[in-house]
């Protein structure tokens, strides 16, 4: 008999569902007797004890539905020592509820800051097993996340609608695609949704470079010109002040970097510019095929591990195979976009401007 505590912690994303349901079937298709926990938005239900039993027909039909059966919120690790609003020691609640229930282990999916407390409670004494989820693909230690590709397909489907628009109306415009720190989703949807230029928070662009690309394409005839900014993009100018000093500018803002960007241009070339967020439509809807296939296969090595009592480990894809990563490699890294990639390269040889 197992006894499995679950959680799904941080934004949501697609294949969320398919993930636990590959862990839950594995375990099933064993013959292995299984308790399910499943704990309620995250770490919070863990820290509360606030659960459900879950047998495996909650899981079965959940393959394509998004978002997630257990609910999320965040619980930063950075306020983990801070107590509760009770006063409760959220680690110490977190322990206590994993021994009063007499679990085997916790199965964790969330993105990076997930990672850090997973491995917190893996220092702690408890058996984890994690599972990357993210649209940001940002975690480091395995070379996809699950979400990132139905993400990918959504931010590719709104700059393909602008496209047609655009062609239109000959303008400048902007979608602002999802991530704060790092820019592989914009650099995906942006070469797939064919945009001309593309900002990244790993390659800080400078606005008269941005310009240049607009003009020449103006040169060329082409009556308009599409950029694809991440939330995280960052100029040249932003990327010199102190981390102090951003933080302050950010905070005077009050828009997103695009609508900045967007009222540089204006200023200094007169052009009509538009601004598209697709938000967290990124995040939202059915995962597609790649990310059903891919979730399963990682929530499958997930449950053949917990039936092999190996734990600590988060499970990821390196070099077109599942493998385990040892979560306290994992915990407290990023993957970020190298500006040196061989992808940044070809994309700059196709004729896309990063604005660097
Ligand atoms: O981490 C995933 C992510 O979707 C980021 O790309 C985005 O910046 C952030 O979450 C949005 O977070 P929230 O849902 O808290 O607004």
């Amino acid at each position: 008999m197992k006894r499995i505590g679950m959680l799904t912690s941080g934004g949501d994303c697609q294949a969320l569902n398919a993930a636990m349901r590959g862990v839950v079937k594995t375990l099933v298709h064993s013959g292995e007797e299984v308790e399910v926990y499943g704990f309620q938005d995250g770490y919070k239900g863990l820290i509360y004890c606030n659960f459900q039993m879950l047998t495996g027909s909650d899981f079965s039909g959940i393959l394509t539905k998004g978002g997630t059966i257990l609910g999320t919120s965040r619980t930063p690790f950075k306020m983990i020592d801070e107590p509760t609003p009770e006063g409760l020691n959220k680690v110490e609640e977190m322990k206590r509820n994993y021994t009063k229930l007499k679990l085997d282990c916790l199965v964790i999916l969330g993105g990076n800051g997930t990672h850090k407390t997973a491995n917190r409670l893996r220092q702690e004494g408890l058996n984890v097993v994690t599972l990357p989820k993210t649209i940001d693909n940002d975690l480091w230690g395995t070379d996809m996340t699950f979400g990132f590709q139905s993400a990918v397909d959504i931010a590719t489907n709104a700059i393909d609608c602008i496209h047609t628009t655009a062609s239109s109306h000959g303008r400048v415009f902007i979608v602002e695609v999802m991530g704060h720190k790092v820019g592989w989703l914009t650099l995906n949807a942006g070469m797939a949704g064919g945009a001309d230029i593309i900002l990244l928070p790993e390659i800080p662009y400078d606005v008269d470079k941005v310009i240049e690309k607009i003009e020449e394409r103006d040169k060329k005839g082409c009556r308009f010109t599409i950029v694809a900014v991440a939330e995280g993009a960052i100029s040249k100018e932003d990327a010199a002040l102190s981390k102090k000093e951003y933080k302050k500018k950010l905070e005077k803002r009050k828009v997103s970097v695009s609508y900045e960007l967007a009222e540089q241009i204006l200023k200094k070339t007169g052009r009509e510019v538009r601004v598209t967020v697709p938000g967290h439509m990124q995040r939202g809807g059915s995962p597609c095929p790649y990310d059903r296939v891919f979730a399963s296969r990682l929530g499958a090595e997930a449950g053949n591990l917990i039936l092999k009592g190996q734990y600590g480990f988060m499970v990821g894809y390196k070099n077109r195979e599942i493998v385990k990563v040892s979560l306290e490699d994992v915990a407290g890294k990023l993957k970020y976009v190298d500006p040196d990639a061989s992808i940044i390269k070809e994309a700059k040889l196709l004729g896309i401007s990063f604005g660097d």
